[in-house]
């Protein structure tokens, strides 16, 4: 029987708590598939022996014995990262051997390293905060035709072809616009080819494996970095990656046809975070903002940045509803909730004296958008222990029931903690 793909993202602007997510379906599916992003994403999963990994271009579903990890066209790999994680999971004993990567993903270059970086100097107050790994110039150069692929390492020739034709652009910008050192082309093709001895085992024609996959009845499940809020058309532009994270995306970025996306998963953190430059209704300056911070431990899993905290808010978890189509919710870190006595949620906006209740059309607009906030009660108990939505206190359940009623879609599953079993389960997730 043809069986369905399932798709996991971000509702708000990253760090939700998709990798934990990922990682409780793992065992269900038989194929985890990463399809835009790069090693920008940090996702940080724990598992029940209490291991901590943080994840960054491997899919979740690595740590799952069994589920096969995918690495789809539409990401963007640095090959000495992605050899660095697989030598680190083989170090602690977690096995990268059925690991597929699609020979049309395209490859971070040492230029698009410098230009991120570079770049984000010469912008100064106007920055984005990019991560620095290369991101956004490697999908620009994918877009301008220009791009490196996975498949040109098993071609040293056309390799070489490629980078000397794209780096005659590049040095002269790296050089008289930046003042920045050449890039010497033997050099870095020497250096990719090293890669490419290490990665061939795992080049492979992944849309068409996955479409297989499909018609033999595994389950696929898409997994989304980044967040809806962070992507490149339906985000904050321009304070977004370069790439799609909503689930439109993972069409895209995988090969899988539309029609056979069955379910969208929606990861939202029962607050807010944002890390990196943007517009940001709800967040806090005050001790509020502080707490969450502190109780959510709230510093990337990439660059170590302290994330901005703010209250959740609804105008961008219905966004991210209409947007990807999301039919069961995941709200996650609802106990760092607990204690406060008041959780505030953002119902509308107020933007230039009128009252708004969905996404503003413009970025001036939201830039404007001042939150207008429902007050609800708090709890103080310990929430770790619950499993059921009855275990949970009635003013944590009215909460969620909010949320639900304002997103417009159900909360099948609500995180109580950052471990694999500290969820209140709801409604199956598969
Ligand atoms: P991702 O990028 O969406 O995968 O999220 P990150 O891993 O960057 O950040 C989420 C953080 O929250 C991680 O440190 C998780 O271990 C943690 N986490 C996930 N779910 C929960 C939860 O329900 N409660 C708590 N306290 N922590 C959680
Ligand atoms: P996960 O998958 C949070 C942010 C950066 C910056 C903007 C552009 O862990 O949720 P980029 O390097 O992609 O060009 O940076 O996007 N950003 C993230 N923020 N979580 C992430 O990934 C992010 N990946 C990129 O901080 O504001
Ligand atoms: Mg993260």
């Amino acid at each position: 029987m043809d069986m369905p793909a399932i798709v996991l993202i971000g509702a708000q602007w990253g760090d939700e708590g998709k990798g934990k997510v990922t990682d409780v379906l793992g065992g269900q599916v038989g194929y985890v598939v990463r399809y835009q992003g790069g090693n920008n994403a940090g996702h940080t999963v724990i598992t029940p022996d209490g291991e901590k990994y943080a994840l960054h271009l491997l899919p979740s579903g690595v740590l799952t014995p069994g589920c096969t990890p995918v690495i789809g066209n539409g990401v963007v790999i640095d090959p000495k990262v992605l050899i660095a994680e697989i030598d680190g999971l083989a170090e602690r004993g977690v096995s990268c051997d059925r690991l597929l990567i699609s020979a049309d993903a395209h490859l971070i270059m040492p230029h698009h390293r410098a230009l991120d970086r570079v770049v984000e100097r010469y912008l100064g107050s106007a920055r984005i905060g990019t991560t620095g790994r290369g991101i956004g110039p490697a999908y620009g150069d994918k877009v301008a035709r220009v791009g490196i692929r996975v498949q040109d390492l098993l071609d040293p020739g056309i390799l070489h072809k490629k980078l000397e034709m794209v780096l005659r652009e590049k040095n002269q910008v790296l050089a008289k616009v930046y003042n920045r050192k050449a890039i010497d082309v033997r050099a870095v093709v020497e250096e990719y080819l090293g890669y490419a001895e290490r990665l061939r085992p795992y080049i492979a024609d992944t849309r068409l494996i996955l479409a297989r996959a499909l018609e033999n009845g595994e389950t696929v499940l898409l997994e989304g970095a980044q967040a809806t809020l962070l992507d490149v058309d339906h985000g904050t532009y321009p304070f977004v990656t370069s790439s799609n994270p909503t689930a439109g995306g993972a069409c895209v970025g995988s090969g899988i046809p539309p029609t056979r996306i069955s379910q969208v998963i929606g990861v939202i953190k029962a607050y807010t975070t944002r890390v990196g430059a943007g517009p940001f209704p709800t967040e806090l300056f005050d001790d509020n903002g502080a707490h969450l911070a502190k109780v959510g431990v709230e510093f990337g899993t990439t660059t170590g940045r302290p994330r901005r905290c703010g209250w959740f808010d609804a105008v961008v978890g219905r966004y991210a509803v209409r947007v990807n189509g999301i039919t069961d919710l995941v709200v996650t870190k609802l106990d760092v909730l607990s204690g406060l006595a008041k959780v505030p949620i953002c119902v509308g906006y107020e933007v230039d004296g009128q009252r708004v209740d969905e996404m503003p059309m413009t970025q001036t607009a939201f830039h404007h958008a001042a939150p207008v906030y429902e007050e609800l009660e708090g709890w103080s108990e310990d929430i770790a222990k619950a499993r059921s939505f009855s275990d949970l206190p009635l003013n944590a359940q009215r909460y969620v029931l909010r949320i639900e009623e304002l997103c417009g879609a159900r909360v099948s599953v609500v995180g109580v903690g950052p471990g694999r079993e500290e969820n209140v389960l709801r409604y199956p997730l598969l």
